[in-house]
């Protein structure tokens, strides 16, 4: 964390220079959102994680993989058995090589990790123009106000560009990031999905939910973990209650002699 801070530190001075000598304020804090996971009893909006999930899952997945999670972790955002055997199904892995050596495909099952778009980071770069999608597995918690900046980040891109603004071919601008160039593409347009659910997918809409799915998944027990603090907490003032009551009652009765 400390040296991956120092580091963004470092590309951050480095960047600056041009950006400042282009007249572009360097991105600041991003404005705070509302999230219903924030403080110690905060809870996963399950609506919001699935919905954030299908973003990830027709959108982000075409580029970034997502090593960390298996089919089955879904459950955890309330996908029944079916649905995540039917997803699993659907995606195909490498397989194990057949009778003579040719390489085989075969469906997923629950158990399997996410399937990730490129076989490796070099073939990814190599699709990429040099630079590989960053596995999403904990993208929400390496970024300092993880999920403030993931939101004002894929709301941030600007098409076109300001005038002043660098031009670079295959580089967009957006910006929450330093230096304001990207290699990655807009990802979200609206209506680009359709909810089940109904719910408009406006651009906002989906990176809302994409981010609480991204923050989800980078901590997907926080949930059990914040009820358990919660009882834990309300024994713990029942049991204060009970020592003051008692407190009070041996105290009448020393008073009183
Ligand atoms: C067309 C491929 C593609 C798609 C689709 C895509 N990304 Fe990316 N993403 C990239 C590439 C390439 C990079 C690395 C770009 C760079 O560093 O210049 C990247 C980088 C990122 C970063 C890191 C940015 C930073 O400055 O640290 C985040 C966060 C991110 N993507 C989130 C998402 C999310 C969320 C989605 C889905 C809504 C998504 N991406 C969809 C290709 C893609």
């Amino acid at each position: 964390m400390h040296r991956l801070s120092s580091l963004a530190l470092a590309l951050g001075l480095a960047v600056f220079p041009v950006a400042a000598l282009a007249g572009i304020p360097e991105p600041v804090t991003p404005p705070h959102q509302t999230w219903s996971f924030e403080g110690p009893f905060g809870q996963f909006d399950q609506k919001s994680l699935q919905r954030g999930f299908m973003v990830y899952d027709r959108v982000c997945s075409t580029c970034h993989g997502m090593k960390t999670l298996t089919y089955n972790d879904l459950r955890g955002i309330g996908m029944s058995e079916q649905a995540v055997l039917e997803l699993a199904h659907s995606k195909m892995l490498a397989g194990p090589p057949d009778a003579s050596g040719q390489p085989t495909m075969r469906a997923a099952q629950p158990d399997d990790h996410f399937r990730s778009p490129f076989p490796s980071d070099e073939a990814a770069a190599a699709m990429m123009g040099g630079v590989a999608p960053p596995d999403q597995s904990r993208l929400a918690v390496i970024q300092p106000h993880g999920a403030d900046w993931l939101y004002a980040f894929l709301t941030g891109y600007r098409m076109p560009p300001p005038a002043d603004a660098p031009v670079v071919p295959g580089k967009f601008y957006n910006d929450w990031v330093d230096g304001h160039l990207i290699g990655m593409p807009p990802p979200l347009m609206n209506g680009i999905i359709q909810y089940p659910d109904g719910t408009p997918a406006t651009v906002e809409q989906q990176a809302r939910d994409v981010t609480t799915f991204l923050v989800w998944a980078s901590d997907p027990h926080r949930n059990a973990r914040h009820r358990i603090g919660m009882w834990t907490v309300l024994y713990l003032v029942a049991l204060l209650a009970l020592a003051i009551a008692w407190k009070k009652k041996i105290w009448k009765r020393v008073k009183a002699q």
